[in-house]
């Protein structure tokens, strides 16, 4: 059944924005990563410039690290309006539209520049509009970066994984990813990823370096491929009640705030995973596997299927418009 507003939400969104004649207006952020990572950073730089541009009319509370919520429940807990803000991993959506599922397709991307290319082209923008029905308003997507395989034995080719369970998103696609591949997986929130490869739950992983290294996921995985294998972006997003009932001078400066903390994200992102890159391999904790365009290749050809399983629920549109920003095809 398709997700709906209800009346309730409505409700409570209008009345935190109606008790702003007297009191501000309190945005609650939260999120399921440290500080110090691309996510992490842009909701600590939303808060700074919201509060010296709009002081006394609206207070950000930061949430950190699955302080307030898991990420399982972020997404009902918006809609809730229990928190306004939120920058979900693009994973997490399925449940209220197949289209971003995209993002999550293996080897589809060839880096983060196509990636942000086809964020900022109409079929990408127009994904932001796409859980209206659901109540979710999309403002960004903010960059994180290119996924990591991380696992207790090496892997360079695709049939490496056979028999390992990896730790994966809410996510049919990946799940599929790792189908393909002959491995198994386990929907787990990041939360509790650490716990799970310490434990052995789970033997492997994919996550971009921010993410390995501000866990210290590294210290448990003894080998990582370099495979750069999918996305893992995420989409600013807020409950389009509480959005639209906000006074209009005030959700300008708010949107205006929203583009420049975006682009400082988005332009640092990716020099920030590659400092943590160097970290952890400076840590010595793990062999950094480099694949050869031909191992590389092997990978793609091996999860090529998983594209055209998902290509009708996502919109064989959405998938050929993602595929002709890459490089390759644009002849670059
Ligand atoms: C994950 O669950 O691996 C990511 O969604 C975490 C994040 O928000 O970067």
């Amino acid at each position: 059944m398709k997700p709906i507003i209800t009346l309730a939400s409505v409700v409570l969104a209008l009345a935190s924005v109606t008790a702003q004649a007297a009191d501000p207006i309190v945005i609650k952020f939260s999120h399921v990563v440290t500080e110090d990572t691309p996510k992490g950073s842009g909701a600590a730089l939303f808060k700074r410039l919201v509060e010296e541009r709009l002081p006394g009319q609206v207070v950000v509370e930061v949430y950190p690290n699955s302080t307030l919520l898991r990420d399982a429940d972020e997404l009902e807990a918006l809609r809730r309006n229990e928190v306004q803000l939120l920058a979900p991993s693009l994973a997490n959506f399925q449940k209220y539209t197949k289209q971003l599922q995209v993002f999550d397709l293996p080897f589809l991307f060839d880096d983060q520049d196509s990636v942000d290319r086809f964020q900022k082209r109409a079929k990408g923008k127009q994904l932001l509009r796409s859980m209206e029905s659901s109540g979710i308003i999309g403002l960004a997507f903010w960059h994180n970066g290119l996924k990591q395989l991380s696992a207790t034995r090496p892997l360079r080719r695709p049939n490496d994984a056979a028999g390992l369970t990896f730790r994966i998103q809410q996510s049919s696609v990946i799940e599929a990813q790792f189908a393909q591949i002959g491995a198994t997986s386990r929907m787990l929130p990041f939360s509790e990823v650490y716990g799970a490869l310490q434990s052995g739950t789970v033997k492997g992983a994919e996550n971009p370096w921010s993410n390995i290294y501000s866990k210290k996921l590294h210290t448990l995985q003894p080998y990582i491929t370099e495979s750069n294998h999918g996305v893992l972006d995420y989409m600013l997003v807020s409950n389009s009640a509480f959005w639209f009932s906000l006074p209009h001078s005030i959700r300008v400066v708010l949107e205006g705030i929203v583009d420049e903390v975006t682009y400082s994200v988005n332009q640092q992102a990716e020099a920030l995973n590659k400092a943590e890159r160097d970290r952890v391999r400076q840590s010595g904790t793990s062999e950094i596997i480099t694949l050869t365009a031909e191992e590389r290749e092997a990978w793609r050809n091996a999860m090529r299927p998983v594209w055209k399983q998902f290509e009708a629920e996502i919109g064989a549109d959405i998938v050929k418009a993602a595929e002709t920003v890459n490089r390759k095809q644009q002849g670059h």
